[in-house]
């Protein structure tokens, strides 16, 4: 079994279906709204989970309501939450999500998130000494990532630093990374590159191992100096909400079986998970992807 830590945001989700996006200034009626469970680290940790991984997340949650149905929810998926702490006079995380068409617009409050510190990370030494990898986004404190990236390098344990919501980053920093998987967009910005430029031209240049996530195109990655394409699997898009999310699980999880290999099942694991409403809903367990992988070509 597989063991991860997930350093990263724990965020509740507020959620509205609607047939299109309002724009500025506009009033629209929207069809449903739910509240579920995200953020990109809880999201992460739970995807690991569900995908068999030993999990523990580092981050924080707010002393609020949604801060406890966080918690139980995570609980209840087996994570380790020994590291994720409850800060009481904070509000937990929120991401007001909308859904048109399958695509989604995302405003994220990061409240308690903005709280997770390097000495949360140091804290958790003893769980990164064994752990087999380590899975860091953006939205947490950027001191924080650099801690994650540092730490994890000094004691060889691989870092999987996703950029998101993605900034410009030191050189250094994305060197301490085993691999960086962003878009397309998120690349551009990471390298202050301009975003229209070929995305095979942007991973040529970077100074670090990319694993470069193209939605329903799928993924591309260099081994041994050359380009690869993964093609994305074929599904009825539902919700597209956690699916880099779970695509860095699972790449996290199987990395142990080698980098086409866990691309491959990282490509079908974020195929199922947007077949369903809501970041963790669709996000499926093992026997799911080995099904997916096992169907023949259509
Ligand atoms: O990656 C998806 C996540 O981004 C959502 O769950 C939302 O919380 C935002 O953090």
């Amino acid at each position: 079994m597989a063991r991860i830590v997930v350093v990263g945001s724990i965020n509740m989700d507020l959620v509205t279906q609607a047939s299109r996006f309002a724009g500025p200034g506009e009033t629209i009626l929207g069809e449903r709204f739910l509240t579920v469970p995200g953020g990109k680290g809880a999201n992460q940790a739970v995807a690991a989970a569900r995908l068999g991984a030993e999990v523990a997340l580092v981050g924080a949650t707010g002393g609020d309501a949604f801060g406890r149905q966080l918690r139980l929810g995570l609980a209840a998926e087996g994570i380790d939450l020994a590291h994720a702490v409850q800060l009481d006079d904070c509000a937990s995380g929120t991401a007001s999500i909308t859904i048109a068409g399958g695509e989604n617009q995302i405003i994220v409050v990061p409240a308690a998130n903005a709280r997770v510190t390097p000495a949360q990370v140091e804290n958790a030494r003893p769980l990164i000494e064994r752990a087999d990898a380590v899975l860091v986004q953006m939205e947490i404190p950027l001191e924080t990532v650099e801690a994650t990236l540092r730490l994890g390098h000094r004691l060889g344990v691989p870092v999987i630093l996703n950029p998101a919501p993605a900034q410009q980053l030191p050189t250094e920093w994305l060197q301490l990374a085993r691999y960086v998987t962003p878009n397309q967009h998120e690349l551009a910005l990471l390298l202050g590159a301009d975003p229209a430029e070929d995305f095979r031209a942007l991973m040529q240049r970077a100074p670090c191992p990319v694993v470069l996530t193209r939605g329903g195109e799928g993924a591309w990655y260099r081994e041994q100096g050359e380009p690869h394409h993964q093609p994305g699997f074929k599904v009825d898009v539902v919700d597209s909400t956690g699916a880099g999310d779970t695509f860095n699980a699972a790449l996290a999880v199987f990395l142990a079986e080698g980098l086409p290999t866990a691309v491959r099942k990282a490509c079908a694991a974020a195929a199922l998970s947007v077949t369903r409403l809501g970041a963790q809903g669709g996000m499926p367990r093992r026997s799911e992807v080995e099904a997916l992988l096992a169907r023949p070509a259509a």
